[in-house]
């Protein structure tokens, strides 16, 4: 099997992470990385055997030849969130693959329409897809599955809770931080859009969106540490997301997803209770072929493996042509339901979320209350 090229834009925090878990696919390896500061790309080559090529500008790696003279073919896009769409289309107007980190992007209304060309180059055969590596979580993929099959029955309600904490030092180390324009929101936006993503992936589509955001513990920043919601789904289910990142010292995230016939619970990204009439009891089934990625390589640690596996689940929908697990289509929604909440918390009344998705509410200006 041939390897694959993979270009980095954005040599950051999260870049460094996807590098890493790169190294450790057998089949991935970084040729190319890009940042507008150059001295962030090169101490990330600096580490990685064989050096990739390192570039101001994605044009210009797409443009380049790369180990062996290749091309890119997948391009991760790990840049501050508000830039994410514009590389995302490059990258798929080059004729590359595309993974572009979460949120999809900011704007709601840029990612609307970037989600009708991803739709284009799926049916030219490249596969697109947003991060959201808890999706594959062995728990997560045992849960969906459970909610897939029917055995918790019809859904009724469900709990997701992030009380974590992030000092101040965490919004001052970057200008884009806590920003509407590049973080595109606080807690919810940044933090909380795993599990946004998460609940949509087990519950379906919202109808209704009620929400109050806050900003209680931070300074400086535009956008809010504490939302509460209360969404209601298509199938009548209700719940309630609660995200912060004003809870000292941070705990584990919690997911709850209660049915008719069954009720699981996710803490901490494992499975703590599962329970349906059919099968008492779920073991979670490692989805990821361990022994296969790692080698005798020291095992990754968590926030390797998540992006590891989702890369896994790329190089497979690239190799059989299927879709990704998670792809531009569910990016959208998540960031639609994230303005869903802040256009409920600024107009202090429920939103319709179809409405929201469509654009209906695409000019109001969102803010937090202080
Ligand atoms: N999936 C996850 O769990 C996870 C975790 C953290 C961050 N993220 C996402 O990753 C993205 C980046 O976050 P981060 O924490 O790595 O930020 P960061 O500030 O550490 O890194 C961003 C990098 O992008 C570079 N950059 C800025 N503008 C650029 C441009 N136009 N072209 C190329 N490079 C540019 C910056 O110089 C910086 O090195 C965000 O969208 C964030 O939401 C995802």
């Amino acid at each position: 099997m041939n390897q694959l090229n993979v270009a980095i834009v954005g040599s950051g925090i999260i870049g460094a992470n996807h590098a890493e878990a790169i190294v450790r696919h057998p089949r991935l390896r970084v040729a190319a990385l890009v940042d507008a500061r150059i001295e962030a790309a090169e101490a990330l080559a600096a580490k990685l055997d064989p050096h990739p090529s390192v570039h101001l500008t994605l044009g210009e790696a797409l443009a380049a030849g790369h180990i062996d003279g290749a091309q890119i073919d997948l391009v991760a896009i790990c840049t501050p969130s508000g830039l994410h769409v514009e590389a995302a289309e490059q990258t798929l107007r080059a004729g590359a693959h595309l993974l572009v980190e979460k949120p999809l992007d900011t704007d709601l209304a840029k990612a609307r329409a970037f989600a009708k060309v991803a739709a284009e180059a799926e049916s030219r055969g490249l596969v697109c897809a947003v991060v959201s590596q808890h999706r594959f979580d062995p728990a997560m993929v045992a849960v969906q599955a459970a909610v897939r099959e029917g055995r918790l029955g019809r859904i009724t309600s469900a709990v997701v809770s992030m009380p974590w904490w992030r000092d101040q030092a965490y919004y001052d180390s970057a200008d884009w931080r806590g920003t509407w324009a590049f973080d595109g929101g606080g807690a919810v936006a940044n933090q909380g859009i795993h599990l946004v993503d998460q609940m949509l992936a087990l519950l379906g589509r919202p109808e209704e969106v009620y929400a109050r955001t806050a900003l209680v513990c931070h300074e400086g920043i535009e956008v809010e540490d504490l939302a509460v919601a209360t969404i209601g789904f298509a199938g009548g289910a209700l719940a309630v997301l609660h995200a912060t990142t004003g809870a000292r010292p941070g705990l584990p995230v919690r997911l709850g997803v209660y049915g008719t016939e069954g009720s699981a619970v996710l803490h901490d990204d494992q499975l703590e209770y599962f329970h349906c009439a059919a099968t008492p009891e779920v073991k979670a089934p490692d989805v990821v072929p361990q022994e296969e990625l790692y080698g005798s390589a020291k095992a990754p640690d968590g926030f390797v493996l998540g992006h590891l596996r989702q890369y896994q689940d790329i190089v497979e929908a690239i190799d059989t042509g299927r879709r990704p697990g998670v792809r531009v289509e569910d990016g959208l929604l998540a960031l639609a339901l994230v303005r869903a909440v802040y256009v409920s918390a600024s107009l202090h009344r429920p939103v319709d979320f179809g409405q929201v998705l469509d654009g209906a509410f695409d000019n109001v200006t969102v803010f937090t209350q202080e």
